[in-house]
């Protein structure tokens, strides 16, 4: 029973031994983490939640649901920040996991981030393949209803075309390695960033303070409702603590990388909503578009189709940081034995774990192209506040850890900060509905199943 909580000793990984050798290059900094982080952070979320969620749960005063979401988000990011710098070693929160309170616990919270990021990854595709879908339309361009949706025989669709294509070439991409990667990343990330900038610049013309009456029409619990549910759109920050293993200083990089991103994604979401809301009522904003609907609205045609451009372009960065985040993970668990070993093999020639990216990828692929993810989309937000209660109670064992150098990010206000962080995950989890905590459940059980079968037996700890 013991050896299901066994532990990792933090001062092998440090001195990096634990791999057995096996290293990734160290090639990002403080700059390329924040354009990851944003990468990761700005996709669906902030070119769809802004409109729908102020028609349906919060109104204007969305702008509240951002901000409660973004300071859990921040709080859950500072003990991440501490972590990573702390153990600057791949994996995330499943490697911390593995350090403070022993492998069947790290082996669950691995399963539930592979759910996060797996997920995630696919519905973002999905929403991006219908962003392309109708942005083609507007070029007159038809791609076949048949392979236009999910298997669904009975609406006429059978696979998700454009979504499980834009997964394979992603993949392809992070295959190459993760230089290559990176660099084509900020090039996206400057053009998702512009078009935002650019919507609020033009939008902020024809905003009509009128339209912020009544600014909280559903109330305070409206506007918590609201925040666990744009909580999505601030997912993704996690990845960048993912990429650890390749950073360059990473004491100094990660929690600027961290933090950064965070600071950046809700100066973003919260702009984007003002104007929003100030352009048209709330209650016309439940549209999948609503960014370039009220820009069509107020006659700016061009300025709308610029603007799905820059959505769609979003989108795809998006993917990026979640199947990388995605495959680190499963390095990393396959590195500890716990999966099988041929996922943690390394390409000798770009430094890359090619079989892994593989593996992963079709697998989202598969989800992205058959199964209609609106109905799991919350899963993904359950997932992530499991493993950012584990990060975040976690601080508190691991300033007990005297094997770890001393000179890293501290979280301030220790330990009322953890402590609250933890509260505010468990906040949002209590938000969300009785089929989540079922299906998240049986995926839980899956992995139990799969952990007493095979990870048991192989786990490194072992030997
Ligand atoms: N934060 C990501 C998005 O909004 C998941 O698309």
């Amino acid at each position: 029973m013991s050896n299901l909580f066994r532990k990792k000793q933090i001062g092998d990984l440090l001195k990096k031994k634990d791999g057995g050798g096996v290293q990734l290059k160290q090639t990002l900094g403080a700059f390329d983490l924040i354009m990851l982080g944003v990468g990761a952070i700005v996709g669906t979320g902030i070119f769809i939640l802004p409109g729908t969620v102020a028609a349906t749960h919060a109104g204007p005063a969305i702008i509240f649901s951002f901000v409660i979401a973004a300071f859990v988000c921040a709080l859950a990011g500072m003990c991440y920040s501490e972590f990573s710098s702390a153990i600057p070693v791949t994996g995330s929160a499943y490697t911390y996991g593995y350090i403070v309170f022993g492998e069947i616990i790290a082996w669950l919270v691995g399963w539930a981030l592979v759910l996060e990021y797996g997920l995630a990854s696919a519905s973002v595709a999905t929403g991006w393949s219908s962003y392309l879908i109708s942005l083609l339309e507007g070029l007159n361009i038809a791609i076949p209803h048949s392979f236009s949706g999910p298997f669904n025989p009975a609406e006429g669709t059978y696979i998700n075309l454009p979504a499980v294509l834009i997964v394979l070439a992603i993949s392809y991409l992070l295959s190459r390695g993760m230089q290559e990667s990176a660099k084509i990343n900020k090039i996206m990330v400057f053009v998702k960033v512009g078009v935002i900038l650019l919507f609020i610049v033009v939008g902020v013309f024809y905003v009509k303070p009128d339209n912020w009456q009544p600014f909280m029409p559903f109330g305070f619990d409206g506007v918590l409702a609201g925040a666990a549910l744009v909580f999505f759109a601030f997912l993704g920050f996690d990845a960048v603590s993912s990429a650890a293993e390749e950073v360059k200083n990473p004491q100094k990089n990660l929690p600027i990388g961290i933090i950064g991103s965070l600071v950046v994604c809700s100066l973003l979401y919260i702009t984007i909503s003002l104007v929003l809301t100030g352009i048209a009522p709330y209650t016309d904003l439940n549209v999948s578009n609503p960014v370039s609907f009220v820009i069509q609205l107020v006659g700016q045609d061009w300025i709308a189709g610029i603007i799905s451009l820059g959505a769609v372009t979003g989108m795809m960065t998006v993917i990026l940081v979640m199947l990388y985040g995605g495959s680190r993970l499963i390095f990393a668990i396959a590195r500890d034995g716990l999966l099988p070993k041929s996922l943690f093999k390394v390409n000798p020639k770009n430094q890359t774990p090619v079989i892994n990216t593989w593996v992963f990828g079709i697998a989202v692929a598969f989800c992205a192209g058959f199964i209609p993810l609106s109905k799991l989309a919350e899963l993904v937000n359950m997932g992530t506040l499991l493993a950012f209660m584990i990060v975040s109670i976690g601080i508190i064992y691991l300033r007990k850890n005297k094997d770890i150098p001393s000179g890293g990010f501290k979280v301030p206000l220790f330990p009322v900060l953890p402590i609250l962080s933890f509260f505010a995950c468990l906040f949002l989890i209590s938000q969300l509905s009785i089929n989540t905590w079922i299906a998240c459940g049986i995926w839980f059980v899956i992995g139990l199943i799969l952990y007493f079968i095979y990870g048991r037996k192989h786990s490194r700890l072992n030997n």
